[in-house]
């Protein structure tokens, strides 16, 4: 079966990082985001992808095709006009009326994929949440979706829709996004893919959820972090020892990172070619050939080649970054 992969947003929330990598091409717990999303997929008996790719969008098809042997069909969204646009420019390569399963490229998951895919309905993925007013959410009768509602100001339900979508026939997802699009229905100012299922409804459509237990969100600094320490916790592993040092799993630890002198962990991740020297490191992603020595890092991020040392008085940031001085 088919996964189609939206990539092209901007990563807005996670500059400054995204102002040289796409998001989805930022590390967690060891690969990036969108490693962990192929593998569950390819797991799950997907053997062709189509990513809609957008800003840095050669990167992202580089780093994929490097990757992984699957077949990819990349399809330029210029302008991010929204989800439902973004599905749209998919429709050539598309079948008719062949089933689907779309992925947000932001989303981790932990789910049953293979008895999704076997689904005899279309069906949402769904997280129970204590305050829905951020999200769209799915209001169900005896397991059917009866509407959808975007960012409800009322408690209608706390089924958050999370960014996993499986779609019996592709035909009615294409028509009701020509019917948005013709129309001009925007909300927020994007045609939404809310908006889109939610005529597939309204014209018979069926319906239901599916739980998504683990959804690991990565679209902010703290939801980024929080997802590396869940993941590290999850597939702990087995780290070597390195002399001088004292590893407080989980971490991970890239081969051919160089550690002296140091603290690493818990929920540390450190990338490839990174060396780290007289340092404490916890909660915290160091990117590729990042250089971190002499100081204490706690709930941060260091890009890729970037450099810290000593304690930061003196420092030399880019736009949008953030340091907190505890
Ligand atoms: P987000 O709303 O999280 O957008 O889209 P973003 O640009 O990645 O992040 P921010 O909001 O600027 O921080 C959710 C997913 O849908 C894709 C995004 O790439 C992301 O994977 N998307 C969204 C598109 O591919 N095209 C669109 O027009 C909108």
């Amino acid at each position: 079966m088919k996964a189609i992969i939206p990539v092209a947003g901007v990563g807005t929330r996670l500059r400054p990082h995204t102002f040289s990598h796409p998001k989805v091409l930022l590390n967690v717990a060891g690969k990036p985001i969108i490693g962990h999303i192929m593998d569950k997929l390819i797991d799950a008996g997907i053997d062709e992808a189509i990513v809609i790719v957008g800003y840095l969008g050669n990167m992202v098809e580089e780093w994929l095709r490097k990757n992984y042997s699957i077949r990819f069909t990349f399809v330029n969204q210029s302008e991010r006009l929204g989800l439902a646009h973004a599905l749209w420019m998919c429709k050539p390569h598309v079948k008719k009326d062949e089933p689907l399963f779309i992925i947000l490229g932001d989303t981790i998951f932990d789910v049953d994929l293979q008895a999704v895919l076997k689904s005899p309905v279309s069906s949402l993925g769904v997280h129970e949440v204590k305050d829905p007013r951020r999200f769209g959410v799915a209001v169900t009768e005896n397991g059917k979706i009866l509407k959808l509602v975007e960012k409800p100001d009322e408690p209608v339900s706390n089924l958050a829709i999370v960014g996993l979508y499986f779609l019996l026939h592709s035909e009615g997802l294409f028509s009701s996004i020509d019917h948005i699009i013709e129309n001009e229905m925007k909300t927020k100012g994007e045609y939404q893919l809310t908006d889109a299922l939610q005529l597939m409804i309204e014209q018979g459509e069926i319906f239901t959820t599916f739980a998504v237990e683990g959804w690991y969100d990565c679209g902010k600094p703290e939801t980024l972090l929080s997802t590396n320490k869940t993941l590290l916790l999850e597939n702990q592993p087995g780290t070597k020892q390195y002399p001088g040092c004292i590893i407080n799993d989980p971490v991970f630890i890239a081969k051919n990172a160089s550690v002296e002198n140091a603290i690493i962990g818990p929920n540390a991740t450190i990338g490839e070619h990174a060396v780290v020297s007289d340092a404490i490191i916890r909660d915290s992603i160091i990117g590729n050939d990042a250089r971190v020595s002499h100081i204490m890092i706690d709930h941060s991020i260091v890009g890729n080649n970037a450099s810290i040392s000593g304690n930061p008085h003196e420092i030399n940031i880019g736009d949008y970054s953030e340091i907190r001085v505890r």
